[in-house]
């Protein structure tokens, strides 16, 4: 049978992605036989990929390339350029093992203990504040996290500024004006503050234990035996700790579902596989990368779609997150899903899909869940709070989303 696979009748859909957010793929792909649909953007014909065949193809690095893939407002804010986005092959490959090697069992387990031990620390501070808000002060708690666990050395003075620069590059890429500008000029000072950090550890004069980020970016070497440009080491290790920063986001969607669940909140505190599951339903129900893309290797014809050499592909990351054919009542907060999980590589995609060594899937996924299971047990076990009268409510529309008021507590003390 031959189906016809749908299009935008529209010139243009560039404004359409404005108006329908994390809803931009969904809406045209899910009520269709087949899971891709063909739009224009910018004057691109682009192909838009959703379900979890849509995730296997985009995924397919001998079908689809990152060269090309990111517009360069990307470039120049949240990731910088030349860097591990935006390889393939071999050498994609080689800087993918260094990025691994850093995520052990035993680094894991680190990474869970410096986050509980700061949190302690900030709810000392937050017990003489009248209203915390929890977005704000986790990016700040996460900023030194990130440092520690990455052998960044992190002066007092330092800090907010430096939690103000990891935070306004991932904000500001999709921002226009002086949002934009403030972004790109938050990577040019975290860079060159990075740069100066890898220059010392190769002089010796700054002390990197082996197996932390910094010290592993300053020593690496390429295929060709050649360490990295001191600038590219740089933007390497800012791929490692600008990201833990982010995880502030999915914080504070986690205070909401702690609230909003309150039936959740026991299990969290106590029984280590509910804290597990509860931590991966978050990733999965909360709005967090809308959608992500690459680009067409070669000519070749799928699910009758002619898909054209450099053709632009996205792939819908909330809409499979989402996706009724995938999970049953998906926009149900149920940590419960996860017990009968099979571990799929495209079905739960909110840090990309596939494996992660030959393919771009987030090398930060368990680092995200360490550090999500080491906060939602301390919110539940040892944090005492209110949640005040407040809008915590988020937009569908707005990329990237977040609650409203980035979720306010007060009357912070310790539980025991
Ligand atoms: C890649 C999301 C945390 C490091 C990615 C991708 C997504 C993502 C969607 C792209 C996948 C693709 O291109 O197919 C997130 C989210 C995070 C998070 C939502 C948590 C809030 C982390 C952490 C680290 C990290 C904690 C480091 C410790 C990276 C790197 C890449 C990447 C280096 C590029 C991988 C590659 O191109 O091969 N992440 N990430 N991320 N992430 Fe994360």
């Amino acid at each position: 049978m031959t189906v016809k696979v749908p299009k935008d009748k529209t010139i243009d859909n560039t404004l359409a992605i404005f108006k329908d957010g994390y809803n931009f793929i969904p809406k045209r792909v899910q009520n269709h036989h087949l899971d891709v649909y063909e739009t224009r953007v910018l004057g691109e014909k682009v192909a838009l990929l959703s379900g979890i065949e849509g995730a296997k193809l985009f995924y397919d690095t001998s079908r689809m390339n990152r060269k090309n893939a990111l517009p360069k407002r990307v470039l120049k804010t949240l990731f910088g350029e030349d860097a591990i986005q935006t390889m393939d092959g071999d050498a994609h490959t080689h800087r993918k093992l260094l990025f691994m090697s850093l995520m052990t069992p035993d680094a894991l387990q680190e990474l869970y203990e410096i986050t509980t031990k700061n949190w302690a620390r900030f709810t000392k501070k937050w017990s003489s504040m009248k209203k915390v808000t929890l977005y704000d002060e986790s990016r700040e708690l996460l900023c030194r996290t990130a440092c520690e666990w990455a052998g960044i050395p992190l002066e007092e003075k330092e800090v907010k500024k430096r939690t103000r620069d990891l935070s306004n590059m991932i904000d500001g890429f999709s921002a226009v004006g002086p949002k934009h500008i403030e972004s790109r000029r938050a990577r040019k000072r975290s860079e060159d503050w990075m740069e100066d950090l890898i220059l010392q550890v190769r002089q010796g004069k700054l002390e990197a234990e082996k197996g932390k980020a910094i010290h592993e970016m300053a020593m690496h070497q390429d295929l060709e035996g050649q360490p990295l440009d001191a600038r590219m080491a740089a933007i390497e290790v800012l791929n490692v700790i600008r990201p833990l920063v982010a995880i502030s986001k999915f914080i504070a969607f986690g205070g909401v579902a702690l609230h909003e669940y309150p039936e959740t909140q026991t299990r969290v505190s106590l029984d280590d596989e509910y804290l597990f599951r509860f931590a991966q339903e978050v990733r999965r129900y909360f709005p967090f990368v809308p959608f992500l893309g690459a680009r067409v290797d070669h000519d070749f014809t799928w699910q009758q779609y002619p898909f054209k050499k450099d053709q632009l592909v996205l792939i819908d990351i909330y809409g499979i997150n989402h996706d009724p054919k995938i999970w049953e009542n998906p926009d149900q907060f149920n940590p419960e899903r996860f017990i009968d999980w099979d571990g799929g590589l495209f079905d739960l995609i909110p840090q990309g899909g596939g494996g992660y060594y030959k393919g771009h899937r987030c090398p930060g996924e368990w680092p995200t869940i360490e550090v999500l299971q080491a906060s939602f047990r301390y919110m539940t076990k040892h944090l005492g709070y209110d949640v005040p009268k407040q809008d915590y409510s988020y937009s569908l529309k707005k990329m990237p989303s977040l609650p409203k008021s980035g979720f306010i507590i007060s009357n912070v003390h310790f539980n025991n």
